[in-house]
């Protein structure tokens, strides 16, 4: 089939290599010259692993094509994935202008059938608004459009994309219907479903689902913060509940709060939407208002600990990235922690595998980027872990303790056995556990 994909961000990059290698042929456009230049000349422009090997091979066999020229794209193409940013608004609403002004332009191009695809997360009724807009210029017998959410994880986007544990599918029109199933047929060969369904209930569980999650995390690190004034290990707790199957094991890690371009974004549109609709989602508030402080719970131990004047201290980050295997900082805790430790007036060193050159456009000079997690370590007086990247789990302590100027860890991913950091003579601080 002949697809375009247009916006080349993370779901537009993932979505269009991910289905030139089912066979499809897939134009990806952007408006943005430099990056289609790059991604011509073969340069991946964001860092997710496994992409690379797919990338090259369906560009080297001309599946995978990139242009700034919708009208080229849209003309060859039977589907049309939108996949455009949705940021938020003033008021936490997703600002949809990227979305219609495509729709609008699509509107005066569509000359045969073609099914629109909503790939971003997008607001309950707008694939009916996308609708209205291109039913302006177009008959309504040319198109559909269809909702169609993507539950892809950065660092692991193409597995999730390639095997997803299931694909939603809102339409009502039969026609795209039968399209959707044959695109997505290859991904679920091991008998995963594809759910179809009305737009409506497709768009509602996008956010459902991603703040449903969120709510998993704000809880578990209110039990985490419990559990350090009931002297309770949040470790044996989390293991203990996950292991009841209508819980499970997964995303009850209790941390420093939820970060990235996702769960922050959707938490807020989804209670946002909430309110337009006269109702008030009074567990989403209490899933912001517990991540908001979250975030600052590492910075806040640290003053605990020192004071809250820290001028003459040096505190020591590994981890910069809102999670492992991005370079991705976007709300990431790292931001809030460091903003916190400078207005304290600390010193700070950090260090990240990937996320070096965005934490360098964000806060300048203002820290000193190390080239490694040892050199971070070099004069400081205290470390504290924000991202769990593998490449912290198993340091030499020995080292650490003779770069460090005080043996004091503050660790917001509880890496390290609480016993073994006794033993190695640490003042280990983590969350959720007795120190
Ligand atoms: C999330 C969802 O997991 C995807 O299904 C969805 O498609 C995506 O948003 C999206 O809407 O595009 P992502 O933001 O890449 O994916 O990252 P997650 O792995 O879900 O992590 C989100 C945040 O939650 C991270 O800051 C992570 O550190 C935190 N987290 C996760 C915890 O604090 N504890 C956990 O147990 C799990």
């Amino acid at each position: 089939m002949n697809l375009a994909v247009i916006g080349t961000g993370y779901v537009g990059l993932v979505t269009g290599t991910c289905f030139a290698e089912t066979g499809n042929n897939v134009t990806c456009v952007d408006i943005d010259v430099n990056k289609v230049e790059r991604l011509r000349k073969g340069e991946i422009t964001i860092f997710e692993p496994g992409l690379d090997v797919l990338f090259e091979r369906n560009s080297k066999q001309g599946r995978l094509k990139f242009t700034t020229d919708l009208n080229e794209a849209v003309a060859s193409a039977q589907i049309i994935f939108l996949a455009l940013p949705t940021p938020p608004g003033e008021d936490g609403s997703a600002d949809l202008s990227y979305i219609m002004g495509v729709a609008k332009q699509l509107s005066h191009l569509i000359k045969d059938y073609k099914i629109i695809i909503d790939k971003s997360t997008v607001p309950v009724g707008t694939a009916e608004r996308v609708h209205a807009i291109i039913a302006e210029n177009t008959s309504e017998t040319l198109f559909d459009v269809v909702s169609n959410p993507e539950f892809l994880r950065e660092g692991v986007a193409v597995d999730d994309f390639m095997k997803p544990d299931r694909v939603v599918i809102g339409t009502t029109s039969e026609r795209a219907r039968k399209v959707m199933k044959q695109l997505y047929e290859p991904f679920v060969r091991q008998g995963n479903p594809i759910y179809f369904m009305d737009e409506r209930s497709a768009e509602m569980t996008k956010y459902a689902a991603n703040s449903y999650l969120a709510t998993r995390i704000s809880f578990m690190n209110e039990i985490a913060n419990l559990c350090e004034k009931v002297n309770a290990n949040v470790d044996m707790v989390r293991m203990g509940m996950g292991s009841d199957s209508r819980i499970g094991k997964r995303f009850l890690f209790p941390g420093v709060g939820y970060g990235g371009s996702c769960f922050p974004k959707d938490v807020q549109a989804l209670a946002r939407t909430a309110t337009d609709f006269d109702y008030d989602f009074r567990i989403l508030n209490a899933v912001m208002g517990v991540n908001d402080q979250q975030r600052y719970t590492l910075a806040e131990k640290i003053k605990a600990y020192f004071g809250q004047d820290l001028r003459g201290h040096t505190i020591g980050i590994w981890g910069l990235a809102f999670k492992p295997n991005t370079d991705d900082i976007r709300e990431a805790p790292a931001l809030y922690i460091i903003e916190s430790l400078l207005a304290a007036g600390a010193k700070v060193k950090a260090f990240d595998p990937e996320a070096m050159n965005n934490i360098q456009r964000y806060f300048g000079d203002q820290i000193e980027l190390c080239k490694d997690q040892y050199e971070v370590l070099i004069d400081a007086d205290a470390l504290a872990i924000v991202t769990e990247w593998s490449l912290f789990r198993t340091p030499s302590f020995q080292v650490m303790k003779e770069l460090m100027k005080q043996d004091v860890i503050f660790d917001g991913r509880n890496l390290y056995d609480l016993e073994a950091m006794a033993e190695h003579g640490f003042h280990y601080h983590s969350i959720g556990r007795e120190s």
